[in-house]
């Protein structure tokens, strides 16, 4: 009800041009067919395939096309004198490379007084030109309430008791809460679909429907690219060690998925040896709290969209924002945001843009950026008060090596306690997570080429034949840990 009032008001201003960006193209038409007839309007629809037609007519074989060219319908509508209102659907495109069409909207603004004509300007995303700045009204569709969305999944579980004899929808309190929380942020019409989808699969909606709703829900939010939704999460036991970090999540846990703003959890930054379970660990920060994983993708950011990179890096971050709670992760963030040598102006404001809105995010989005290197990274991003902490991975420990292998071998279906994990630990100082999973693989193969069981020796064998990253990089790693020693936490 909100949006149809303060669409009336602006209608009434007596301002010529508006322009609406909405996903939801009908719902804008019904409210200006509405607002028409409230005031006994004409109300016309134009876009470029069915040309201009009487709005609110509904026949699906309009019998011809008129002035389906812009230019044309544009100075049908200036030598047509009003008072009426005119719906154009995406004529976005022509305002960016048709200066006539910018010239024809501004004849018709600046002669309102003698034509009335009211343009409505929908599209999904509009620029308006500077020439139109003074003469256009800007207007965003609200979202719809909680109470409005509840009120849709009443109507939509009646329509399915409907197709269904009157059998009700199962369901309970708790996770329709939880259905509304994840449904805040999309429009009405996605809205219908998402509910529908939850409901109709089996008249039922469960704890089970919220991951598919959320996986659909950012399917309908992804314009980009830029950002990816991760299916795979993992959970805090499919890592060893990294306590310190596991606990530092588990206490916070509460306070993230509660979403006050105040205290909110905002983010880690993991910065370790390649490796060491950075990824993994992200991965499980989503998992442990229960929530959509969303990667933004730098490579993607940077090579699509040639000099829009900003733009499309706010875009994805109020996607982000729309799928809260969620875990955002940037992965080597040094590659997308490096302070280093080239294409350093773009780089700096892709920075800016991300600190900005990590001090003013207020919604529940737990940032988890992994880092390899250092020396690349801007110092900004370390400042306290953007993130809640900077965790060093280190190789691990002697403990948590077992625990490496123990797992890793409890993956493919090797029982871990045929095994010396104690031997195995011993002989692998100084190996990242990854080189150990790579030495049970290689004892794997090669054991599966002889037709005999892995055992310790073989995985030993492995062991010796590796050289780790450790040995080979010994000196920029030491310089890691001796920058990490006290300006991080031991993960
Ligand atoms: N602490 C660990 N516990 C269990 N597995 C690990 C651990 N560290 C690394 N691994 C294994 O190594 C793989 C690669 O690690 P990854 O998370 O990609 O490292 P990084 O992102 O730090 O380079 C992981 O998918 C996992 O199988
Ligand atoms: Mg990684």
């Amino acid at each position: 009800m909100g949006d149809t009032r303060d669409l009336s008001l602006i209608l009434d201003s007596r301002i010529p041009l508006i322009a609406i960006e909405s996903p939801d193209e009908r719902r804008v038409l019904s409210h200006l067919l509405q607002f028409a007839m409230h005031r006994g309007l004409a109300f016309y629809e134009w876009s470029a395939t069915r040309g201009l037609r009487r709005g609110g007519l509904t026949s699906p074989a309009a019998p011809s096309v008129e002035f389906a060219d812009p230019s044309e319908v544009l100075t049908h509508i200036f030598a047509t004198p009003g008072p009426a209102l005119y719906g154009l659907c995406d004529i976005h495109p022509y305002l960016s490379n048709e200066p006539k069409v910018i010239r024809h909207l501004k004849d018709i603004a600046l002669d309102y007084d003698r034509l009335g004509n009211t343009l409505v300007l929908i599209s999904h995303a509009i620029a308006v030109p500077a020439e139109l700045g003074r003469v256009t009204a800007s207007f965003k569709l609200r979202l719809p309430s909680d109470e409005e969305l509840m009120a849709m999944v009443r109507s939509q579980a009646r329509a399915w008791a409907k197709l269904n004899a009157g059998r009700k929808v199962k369901t309970d309190g708790a996770t329709l809460s939880k259905l509304i929380a994840n449904l805040r942020g999309v429009t009405h019409a996605d809205a219908q679909v998402l509910i529908r989808h939850a409901i109709f699969a089996d008249g039922a909606i469960g704890e089970s429907d919220i991951p598919g709703v959320n996986r659909l829900k950012f399917d309908l939010l992804d314009a980009e690219g830029v950002l990816h939704y991760e299916h795979d999460t993992e959970s805090f036991a499919s890592i060893a060690g990294l306590d310190n970090l596991k606990a530092w999540v588990r206490l916070r846990q509460d306070a993230f998925l509660s979403g006050k703003p105040t205290d909110r959890p905002k983010g880690v930054l993991l910065l370790g040896v390649q490796g060491s379970g950075k990824s993994l660990a992200a991965k499980s920060v989503a998992g442990q709290f229960g929530v959509p994983l969303l990667r933004l993708d730098f490579g993607a950011l940077y090579n699509k969209y040639h000099g829009e990179t900003e733009r499309n890096l706010r875009n994805s971050l109020q996607q982000a924002e729309l799928m809260a709670p969620c875990v955002l992760w940037m992965d080597e963030i040094e590659k997308g945001i490096a302070v280093g040598d080239s294409d350093n102006a773009t780089s700096k404001r892709v920075l800016a843009t991300l600190l900005t809105w990590m001090a003013e995010n207020k919604r529940s989005v737990f940032l988890v950026a992994t880092a390899n290197e250092i020396a690349d990274l801007p110092p900004e991003i370390m400042r306290k008060g953007r993130l809640d902490e900077v965790f060093f991975v280190d190789l691990p420990d002697l403990a948590t090596r077992r625990e490496i292998f123990r797992i890793h071998f409890d993956k493919r279906d090797l029982d871990p306690s045929t095994f010396d994990l104690d031997a195995l630990a011993q002989a692998t100082e100084g190996f990242t997570g990854a080189e150990i999973e790579e030495s049970i693989v290689s004892a794997r193969y090669l054991c599966a080429s002889k037709d005999a069981p892995v055992c310790t020796q073989e995985t030993l064998d492995a062991v010796a034949r590796t050289y780790p990253l450790s040995v080979l990089r010994a000196d920029a790693i030491d310089r890691l840990r001796t920058w990490a020693l006290g300006r991080t936490v031991p993960a």
